[in-house]
């Protein structure tokens, strides 16, 4: 049975967190592969918002297995918080299990992530400050804490002493910060380790055998990809592989594990934190946008940066990441304006390109095609041919552009929320 994987296209909140919830249904596991809890999935549970960090979206499902790839960051004592908040709504936490090769957030990363976007000042890149940029750098740098170190706690006595003293000699003599007392922050994490420890296995294992038994295995991306550390606005981005190409990586599987690449993008653009966003829109249709579409961050609570659908780089994301099944989220957003831009390329150097620059600079200009708005709510609408004729224009388009047809459209934030448009590819995937 072969595995699917979904990914945002754009900056992250496309909702990912509603369409893996919806695909979960049908799955045996939902995996995630990279980022920490720096995302913030919606999903309902009970006919309530819930938002999810660290643990994958398909926990609403008794019947899933839900793994922490080893490409994950994990903080403990959030991940024990995200499982009590869990139980206490009675949601079953059994099958949730971590990998042996996650590395741990320690809170010195946390520490470092605020003290250098501080450092930083006006150039800070914004980040959500849960110390994810830290953890990656001590993993690059071969000196991370696992969460195998969490079972043999010898080791990991010896290596949080190491990692405390390197820490203690950045924050007292580049910081001017008092040093971290080991002892309290040793005997703090025994505790969680003790906690955790009957969840961590060996993920890779795990998923080989599921996918050898013929088991549905959904693969569920965090942030997006133009916050990927490779191909997203660098250095405005994140610190991990957020393609679908990272699931091989974060989750130690082949590329051929993987058939249905779907791409979540939303109608418009939403960048939460610093960095390139060229449709930017900077007057009240962004205010109307953000109002309408609940554009608040969903870990940090910061209002999002609204802006039109841009798809120079929508077509750059797709191709990256290869998608097959592209899914477009919070259409019904646009209902109330008058007109609606989408950006086609970019005046960039005095020429107009059709790329999405490597270099993309704050002063790039959009090159935008206008849409006549629809005025019309649409989020009771479940069938594409309801839809009135200058949304299906616009979805048209969007199509045209990029070559590929849209498997769903979503109109609302709940669950049924859908306008299924390409109904045997769904069947196929989602069944
Ligand atoms: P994720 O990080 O990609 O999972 O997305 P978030 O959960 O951070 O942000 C998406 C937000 O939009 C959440 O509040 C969802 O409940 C909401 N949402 C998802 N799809 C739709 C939609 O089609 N219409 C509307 N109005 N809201 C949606
Ligand atoms: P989901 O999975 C939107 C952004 C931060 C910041 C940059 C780097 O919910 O889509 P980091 O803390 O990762 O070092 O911050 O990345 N960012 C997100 N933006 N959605 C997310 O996740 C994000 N995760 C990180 O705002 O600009
Ligand atoms: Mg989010």
């Amino acid at each position: 049975m072969p595995s699917n994987v979904i990914v945002g296209l754009q900056w992250g909140d496309e909702g990912k967190g509603k369409i893996t919830d919806l695909l979960s249904k049908n799955s045996d596991y939902v995996i995630r592969y990279q980022g920490g809890n720096n995302s913030g999935h919606s999903v309902h549970i009970k006919e309530r918002r819930f938002i999810l960090h660290l643990i994958p979206s398909g926990v609403i499902y008794s019947h899933v297995k839900c793994l922490i790839g080893p490409g994950v960051v994990v903080d403990p004592k959030f991940f024990i918080k995200e499982i009590k908040n869990l139980e206490l709504i009675k949601v079953n936490t059994s099958n949730i299990f971590l990998s042996k090769r996650a590395h741990i957030t320690m809170p010195y990363h946390r520490l470092l992530d605020r003290y250098k976007e501080k450092i930083l000042g006006n150039q800070s890149i914004g980040t959500t400050h849960r110390g994810i940029g830290p953890t990656y750098e001590d993993k690059i740098a071969r000196m991370g804490i696992r969460l195998l170190d969490f079972l043999n706690l010898e080791n990991f006595y010896k290596k949080l002493k190491y990692n405390i003293n390197l820490k203690n000699e950045l924050f007292t003599k580049v910081y001017k910060m008092k040093p971290l007392e080991f002892k309290s922050i040793y005997e703090e994490y025994v505790e969680y380790a003790k906690i955790i420890s009957n969840r961590i296995i060996d993920v890779v294992y795990e998923i080989h055998k599921a996918f050898h038994n013929k088991k549905k295995i959904l693969f569920e991306g965090a942030q997006a990809m133009l916050l990927d550390i490779n191909y997203g606005t660098y250095p405005y981005v994140t610190t991990s592989s957020t393609s679908t190409g990272g699931a091989c990586i974060g989750a130690g599987i082949p590329p051929n594990f993987l058939e249905n690449f779907i791409g979540v993008a939303k109608a418009y653009c939403t960048r939460v934190g610093h960095g390139p966003f060229p449709t930017e829109i900077k007057n009240d249709i962004g205010d109307i946008i953000r109002e309408k579409g609940n554009e608040y961050g969903a870990t940090t609570k910061r209002p999002r940066r609204c802006g039109w659908l841009d798809l120079t780089a929508l077509k750059y994301s797709c191709m990256i990441n290869g998608i097959n099944c592209l899914i477009i989220t919070k259409l019904d957003v646009l209902s109330e304006l008058k007109l609606i831009k989408v950006c086609v390329g970019y005046k960039y150097n005095g020429k107009v390109i059709k790329y999405f620059p490597a270099n993309i600079e704050k002063e790039i200009q959009s090159v935008y095609i206008d849409f006549p708005g629809w005025r019309k709510n649409i989020s009771h609408i479940r069938k594409y041919e309801y839809l009135p004729i200058n949304c299906k224009n616009y979805i048209k388009f969007i199509e045209n552009y990029l070559n590929l047809e849209i498997l769903l459209i979503s109109v609302g934030s709940e669950r049924n929320h859908n306008i299924i448009k390409n109904k045997h590819l769904f069947s196929k995937i989602f069944s």
